[in-house]
């Protein structure tokens, strides 16, 4: 039998500042990626909780404060938590209003007890650990009764793999060895059925896709992410998603 290749999670301990200046980096697609996530989260919240601030939102895997910071920026009172002790002195640095707080925690053993943000979020996350449904279950339970989740993944089928896998390996430079591993990838389904055990009902998912339009023959020449690359919201879930839940008023601790 076969043994199936494992993610590796070290590589985010040693980008530094080239999470935020890399463009021979996938670490660039991210980026880039958050330029659309953040404005359809902020919407979001906005629907549940009008201009409400100072919400308190944990951002698991926060890596180098992609959307944490800007969720800061928002008003919001925000705690980043990652494994990788460099991507979170990066996050800190890069944190202009000076008021996220950035810590060390493994997001499945998260150090608060029951109920104590209003939401929680897990971008690019849940296909980087091998039971993201321990994620959930604790993303669940930090969380407020009538909070918000926040997802984002990618799909596991053919075109995913050769899209987020190969695609990335072949177009940009310093695409590391295992970045992704397309086991790990998780169904639409599988995750709304994650959600619903743990009494999250997932009010609404998005699709993601890059818009090839935006890739330049200089970028496929210097296999790099152009400057002005960007991903657009598609009714489609097959590649990447997007997604909000909410957890039932019913469940207290
Ligand atoms: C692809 S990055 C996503 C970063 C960020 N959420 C974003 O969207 O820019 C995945 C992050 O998960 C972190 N990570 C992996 N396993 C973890 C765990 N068990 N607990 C906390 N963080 C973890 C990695 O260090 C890395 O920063």
């Amino acid at each position: 039998v076969q043994k199936q290749a494992s993610v590796d999670n070290t590589i985010y301990d040693r980008l530094g500042e080239r999470w935020y200046t890399a463009q021979d980096d996938p670490v660039a697609l991210l980026r880039a990626e958050s330029k659309i996530k953040t404005p359809w989260i902020l919407q979001k919240i906005e629907n549940r909780f009008g201009l409400k601030k100072n919400l308190r939102i944990l951002d698991i895997g926060c890596g180098a404060g992609f959307l944490s910071n800007p969720l800061a920026v928002a008003g919001h009172e925000v705690t980043g938590i990652d494994l990788a002790e460099d991507a979170l002195a990066i996050a800190k640095k890069y944190d202009t209003t000076g008021r996220a707080t950035y810590l060390t925690a493994d997001a499945l053993h998260l150090p608060w007890g029951e109920s104590q943000f209003d939401i929680v979020t897990a971008m690019d996350f849940l296909e980087h650990v091998d039971d993201p449904f321990a994620v959930v279950k604790e993303a669940a339970r930090v969380l407020r009764p009538g909070g918000l989740f926040f997802f984002h993944t990618f799909n596991r089928n053919f075109l995913s793999h050769l899209v987020i896998i190969k695609l990335v390996e072949w177009l940009v430079k310093n695409t590391p060895k295992n970045m992704h591993v397309h086991h790990l990838f998780i169904k639409p389904e599988e995750l709304r059925k994650f959600c619903e055990h743990c009494g999250l009902a997932v009010t609404e998912m998005t699709g993601i896709r890059p818009q090839f339009s935006t890739i330049t023959w200089q970028a496929l020449k210097n296999r790099s992410v152009p400057l002005n690359f960007r991903f657009v919201l598609t009714k489609s879930l097959a590649l990447s998603y997007l997604g909000c839940s909410q957890k039932s008023e019913g469940i207290r601790p």
